[in-house]
């Protein structure tokens, strides 16, 4: 054995409490530091011949690196929709790694029951009680996985088979949409489809809910052709919603496959206030939420349901004579795009079993609470407007005069300088402007009022500038 590996494992105890003080002492600073500081990376420096074992390693990270990083798991990074990590699910987390199971196969331990579990108690939370589950990286691979099968669903209409014969045996393929995030188009192109293929309907003025009497007229026009329908239950410039009932009903008279895409959205189902936005949900063909949003789980996680498990094997079987066949219920690796998997279900199983359905709905509707705070505030300040009503946990607001994207970029760089709070930019309707996105489990009333009080100095120059 090399003599630092040697000397890492005798020493492993010691070397993993150095790491957990390196996290407190991350972790107990994190809401005073600024929340993003400009990336300034180290000069490069050759690969290390001999190395210097990991309490070296951890010296080096510490000294070029850990400064450079952002408060992102903190209260006030509110830039594209950036959750913590609840204390159970850094636990989960740590062990995850310590225990270094691969979830594909459920052979050799009970890590896949352990997903099975997770996905299960998932189920519960968004109301999917007929849904099945598993676990990939983020909502971009839920998306394409559910298209994925969205896809062969297409192909089953026609009486072909993407996954035998390519997409050359389907022609293209009508998807259709109102406010599709970005990742769908990444997907299509992905599965061969095109992002060409998107048919964006328009939605009512002031909204990004799609208006289902043109959905309908466009489903209409495709004469009986078979067609995917994304419906968005939470859209990430202002959390709108699609009225998944209705759309869901219009499949009584067009064939059409319904995928939602309720990446962070879906855990309005907690809040019994904002649970009606999501009504319908269980209705989809396939439905992606992503966990380390608004669960608060680490980087990566997500979710991928559907209710055609059979031809989500028919896309993802991967059988070899060292590995599992499929069967009526397929080890991880016939399911999903990787094989070899970390059991990122074990930090989201960490995090339910520890704080439950009620510590969860907490976490979601102090969020919604803060966003409206933040609403409010805004409103009330004259050089600024909110360009949507705030309807969950997203706040998309712009200067009141002349929102030209350099001035709005001004006011967003000065708040990323203050080091109080992080924002991402956006465009709506046309309009440029600012979006914050609640989704912490760490964020307080006294982060809107730091954020607030650094909107009112900082927005506040002349407006033909
Ligand atoms: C509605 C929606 N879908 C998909 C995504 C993509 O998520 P990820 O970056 O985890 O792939 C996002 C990210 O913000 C989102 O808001």
């Amino acid at each position: 054995m090399h003599p630092n590996l040697a000397d890492d494992l005798t020493r492993l105890p010691e070397l993993l409490d150095a790491a957990r003080g390196c996290a407190v002492e991350m972790l107990s600073g994190m809401a005073d530091r600024p929340v993003v500081v400009p990336p300034q990376a180290p000069p490069p420096t050759p690969l290390p011949e001999r190395g210097t074992g990991a309490a070296g390693a951890l010296e080096l990270f510490r000294d070029q690196w850990a400064s450079g990083f952002s408060a992102s798991a903190g209260p006030r990074y509110l830039g594209a929709v950036t959750g913590g990590a609840t204390p159970a699910s850094l636990v989960g987390d740590w062990l995850t790694s310590a225990f270094d199971q691969n979830a594909m196969l459920g052979t050799d331990s009970v890590a896949a029951d352990l997903e099975r579990a997770a996905v299960g108690w998932l189920g519960e939370l968004l109301g999917l009680p007929s849904h099945r589950g598993a676990f990939v990286s983020g909502a971009t691979m839920s998306n394409f996985t559910g298209l994925a099968i969205a896809r062969e669903w297409v192909a089953e209409q026609l009486g072909v088979s993407v996954a035998e014969d390519g997409v050359a045996a389907l022609g293209a393929v009508p998807v259709l949409s109102g406010s599709p995030h970005t990742s769908i188009f990444k997907a299509l192109s992905m599965l061969g489809l095109g992002r060409g293929c998107l048919r964006q309907v328009a939605c009512p003025p002031g909204r990004e809910a799609v208006d289902v009497d043109l959905l309908a007229a466009e489903l209409a026009a495709l004469d009986g052709r078979p067609a995917i329908v994304v419906a968005n239950a939470g859209t990430v410039n202002t959390a709108d919603f699609d009225d998944l009932r209705a759309i869901s009903a219009l499949r009584e008279r067009f064939p059409f496959w319904l995928h939602v895409d309720a990446a962070f959205g879906g855990l309005a189902a907690l809040s019994p206030r904002h649970a009606g936005l999501v009504a319908g949900l269980d209705e989809a063909d396939s439905v992606c939420a992503d966990l380390h949003k608004w669960l608060n789980v680490p980087y990566d996680s997500a979710v991928q349901f559907t209710r055609r498990r059979d031809l989500q094997v028919q896309v993802f079987q991967n059988s070899a004579p060292y590995l599992s066949a499929p069967t009526a219920d397929p080890d991880f690796l016939h399911l999903v795009p990787e094989n070899s998997r970390r059991l990122r279900a074990l930090p989201a199983w960490f995090t339910l079993a520890a704080y439950g359905r009620e510590g969860h709905r907490e976490v979601v509707e102090r969020d919604i609470a803060l966003a409206r705070e933040l609403g409010d505030r805004i409103a009330g300040m004259p050089h600024l407007r909110l360009l949507a009503p705030v309807r969950l946990n997203v706040v998309c607001f712009t200067l009141a005069e002349n929102p030209t994207s350099e001035r709005v970029g001004r006011l967003n760089r000065a708040v990323t300088e203050s080091g109080e709070a992080f924002l991402t930019p956006t465009v709506h309707e046309g309009t440029p402007g600012l979006r914050a996105a609640f989704s912490s489990w760490r964020t307080t009333a006294s982060d809107v009022t730091r954020l607030t009080d650094v909107l009112r100095d900082e927005g506040n120059e002349p407006a033909a500038s």
